[in-house]
């Protein structure tokens, strides 16, 4: 439904974005994720025909963005990160409005606004002044305003950014809804954790570049693999469980002397199951005591990889 081959973008002598490529199938409920200044907002500026690629190519539903953005901008509802919403307008002139910009056919507004206004529930303000309404509703009406020409891609930047969490869990409840409608949606976020576990893909991009892609499981797994923790019977020494471990696996080791627990912490790329710190332990006569597997955090993971790419780039 959307790709993008090699999408970059300068900003006069600034590169925003580095042969970006990405790929995205109907229903996929998208995560895109990244610092500031990663090249979010440009990529999706662009899928949205709002900004041109200096090379590269995006194609939504098969049509290019350069080529064919009439065709495009009939596929996609955008969100930008910020809009200025028309204050004196009432809710449903705003909708209504927008629905006339996007040419919904007169005779269908009144219905496809009164269908919006209940899938953001906002029904029961339909007649209030937008710049009355809350910092959740004003969001859920943008949400609604992308909506009104029934698009089969959304691409919302920084849905969540300023809601307080009631609002935000309303915002993932209607994108779920969304996604079981088949559409497309693009999230982006500066704060992982926050769309990791509503979306099924997730994109990882920092200074322009697209460093992890897939599912979270998947995207957790390359980068800050499980680690196993070990608890040796309070006689062994943990300092020389650790150095046989080190040996056995090829794997960095960590042990605390005084609860005699060691961590076994694989590097990126690389998998140690349980079953093998035992085997190693126990052959080499160490009493266990315990042995657990442990996941790191999701905001590990993103600081590791936003890292990975700042450290990579100064060498
Ligand atoms: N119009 C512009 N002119 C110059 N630089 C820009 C412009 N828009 C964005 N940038 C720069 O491009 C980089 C990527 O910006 P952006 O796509 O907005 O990132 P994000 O949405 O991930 O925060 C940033 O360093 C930003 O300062
Ligand atoms: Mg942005």
């Amino acid at each position: 439904m959307i790709r993008c081959e090699a999408l970059t973008k300068w900003y006069g002598g600034f590169l925003a974005l580095d042969q970006l490529d990405l790929e995205l199938q109907p229903g996929d409920l998208f995560g895109f994720i990244g610092p500031n200044g990663a090249g979010k907002t440009t990529t999706m500026k662009i899928l949205a025909t709002l900004l041109t690629p200096t090379s590269g190519r995006a194609l939504v539903g098969g049509h290019d963005v350069v080529d064919s953005p009439d065709a495009v901008r009939r596929l996609v509802g955008y969100m930008p990160d910020f809009f200025g919403v028309y204050r004196e307008m009432r809710v449903v002139e705003y909708l209504a409005f927008f629905a006339a910009a996007y040419r919904v056919p007169s005779g269908e507004r009144r219905q496809v606004v009164q269908d919006l206004l209940t899938l953001v529930e906002l029904t029961h303000k339909a007649d209030e002044l937008v710049g009355s309404l809350s910092r959740g509703m004003q969001q859920r009406l943008g949400l609604a305003r992308a909506l009104v020409h029934d698009p089969q891609v959304l691409i919302l930047d920084e849905p969540a950014s300023g809601l307080d969490p009631r609002a935000r869990v309303e915002v993932r409840e209607i994108l779920k809804e969304l996604q079981s409608m088949g559409k497309t949606i693009i999230l982006s976020s500066h704060i992982l954790p926050e769309l990791a576990d509503i979306c099924n893909r997730v994109g990882i991009v920092s200074q322009g570049r697209l460093r992890a892609f897939g599912s979270i499981e998947d995207v957790a797994a390359t980068v800050a693999p499980h680690r196993v923790r070990a608890q040796l019977a309070a006689e062994d020494s943990p300092e020389a469980a650790a150095a046989l471990l080190r040996e056995a696996l090829a794997a960095p080791v960590e042990y605390e002397a005084s609860s005699s627990s060691l961590l076994v912490r694989p590097e990126a790329g690389q998998r140690v199951r349980c079953e093998e710190v035992a085997a190693a332990l126990v052959g080499g006569g160490f009493g266990l005591r315990g042995l657990r597997s442990e996941t790191p955090s999701l905001e590990e993971i993103f600081l590791r990889l936003t890292e990975d790419a700042a450290s990579g780039d100064e060498a």
